[in-house]
């Protein structure tokens, strides 16, 4: 087989990894959900939550890949040394394909505004435009061409396609939205946005806590790209040397930079026109930031930039998820990556061509759909991690980790014992609120509890631990 291609550097992994996790959750996700529920409130839980539950379990995920160093369906089954990691393998890169099939029709739209905003396509009737040009063969065109960008980054390898182009896109990405929240500082009637935003309401979050839990757990996820095996594959390309604890620290943080960043724009420009964030939805970026935009005096220059913006973030993301079915197929069925590239490429044409012509079917898969296969995949990653490896996993986190290997035995226990239910305690939210079924704060955390030691019981008696 041919060598394997790796980063040049561990800094190019840390920006190709914070490439692939700022993107449309942090811009386009993350300011809508927060304003839904209840501002600040939200902030603070999303933060815990990335604390207590993002960088353990992004931990665990580049353990997997740097250990089995290739791409989840080799890695999975090497590490567990039996044809059920193909399978869960499998599933990561069907999660991925489905990922990018909404994603790209997404980073379609977003690419169409970019190219619209200079001469303000949208600014007389935002949410006409937006329900014209969401859904239908327009769509499907500016989809495509969403793809070809992402193909043409992935086909020239990590090297020399990721690693370069998300050292230049990802810093873009942070100097573009500084730039552009200080202007909205600048921006009239932003005070009641930014005190949303930003000032604790611990009361909110005691009486609403409960229904906050689950959309920030899934955001959590969501952002930093947990779950899915395209980090697992990143971290598939490193060397020994680097430390997967401080990494993990810098892109959890950098990460979260970049979210908060965005709805310190997002939020108080949509406070300054008197519109209810609350109200926006997944529209918020398109309908109603839009008509901000068009109210706006310079409107025109600061809607191309912002969307130029999002834009480059997603990018940087899609090609995180093109890659992980891309060197699956190189690594498994040794195909030419050129043509695994063009390959996948054409089938999440089709697939997310078919998502640009049908809303619902649109809705569902990018809502929950996601969410599930998100969950499903961390809970196994970190079952892999705590259950069937331990020690090996223990090993693997402190190579190169310096003094911050003292980290590793309290993280093996959160991954092995509180990550587990934390992960299906939000699986449940989401199933029951799919099935209209009321299960209470109590209610789901005795199930996630249960499920989880009996989920133990079972990989200990298949594994004869
Ligand atoms: N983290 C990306 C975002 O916030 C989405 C993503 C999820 C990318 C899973 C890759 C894998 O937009």
């Amino acid at each position: 087989m041919a060598t394997r291609d790796s980063w040049v550097s561990n800094l190019g992994f840390v920006l190709a990894a914070v490439g692939s996790a700022a993107g449309l959750g942090n811009i386009w996700r993350f300011p809508w959900l927060t304003a839904e529920n209840g501002g600040s409130a939200f902030l603070v839980m999303y933060l815990l939550l990335i604390i207590g539950v993002g960088v353990p379990g992004l931990l665990a995920e580049f353990v997997l890949g740097r250990r089995g160093k290739q791409t989840p369906t080799g890695a999975l089954r090497s590490l567990i040394g039996s044809p059920e990691g193909s399978a869960l393998g499998s599933f990561n890169v069907v999660t991925t394909i489905v990922m990018l099939s909404f994603y790209s029709v997404v980073g379609g739209w977003i690419l169409r505004y970019t190219l619209v905003s200079p001469v303000g396509a949208y600014f007389g009737q935002p949410a006409q435009y937006f329900g014209q040009m969401s859904y239908g063969l327009q769509a499907v065109g500016f989809h495509l061409a969403f793809l070809a960008i992402i193909a043409a980054i992935v086909f020239f390898g990590v090297s020399r396609g990721i690693e370069r182009v998300s050292k230049v896109m990802l810093p873009a990405v942070v100097v573009l939205l500084i730039g552009l929240a200080a202007w909205t500082m600048t921006q009239p009637d932003t005070a009641a946005g930014y005190a949303f935003y930003l000032g604790f309401d611990g009361e909110y979050l005691a009486a609403n806590f409960v229904n906050i839990l689950g959309p920030a757990a899934g955001q959590a996820l969501f952002t930093l790209s947990l779950g899915a095996g395209a980090m697992l594959t990143y971290a598939s390309y490193l060397e020994d040397d680097a430390s997967l604890p401080r990494a993990t620290l810098v892109i959890a943080i950098s990460n979260t930079v970049i979210g908060v960043l965005a709805g310190l724009i997002v939020i108080p420009l949509l406070f300054s026109q008197g519109i209810d964030p609350g109200q926006g939805g997944p529209g918020a970026l398109f309908v109603a930031l839009a008509s901000v935009f068009g109210s706006l005096p310079g409107g025109a220059v600061v809607a191309t930039v912002f969307f130029a913006t999002v834009l480059l973030a997603a990018v940087t993301s899609g090609i995180s998820l093109l890659e992980t079915p891309v060197a699956t197929l190189v690594d498994e069925y040794g195909v030419s990556r050129r043509r695994a590239t063009v390959g996948v490429s054409l089938l999440i044409a089709v697939t997310g061509g078919g998502l640009a012509l049908a809303s619902s079917v649109f809705r569902f898969v990018s809502g929950p759909l996601v969410d599930i296969m998100l969950s499903v995949g961390l809970f196994a990653f970190l079952a892999i991690a705590g259950w069937i490896l331990r020690t090996e996993a223990i090993e693997e986190f402190s190579a190169g980790a310096g003094r911050l290997d003292a980290l590793a035995t309290p993280w093996v226990m959160t991954v092995s014992w509180v990550l587990p239910v934390v992960v299906l305690f939000s699986l449940l939210s989401t199933f029951t609120s799919l099935a209209g079924i009321s299960l209470g704060l109590n209610g789901r955390a005795v199930v996630a509890i249960t499920g989880t030691i009996v989920c133990r019981i079972v990989v200990a008696s298949a594994t004869g631990d």
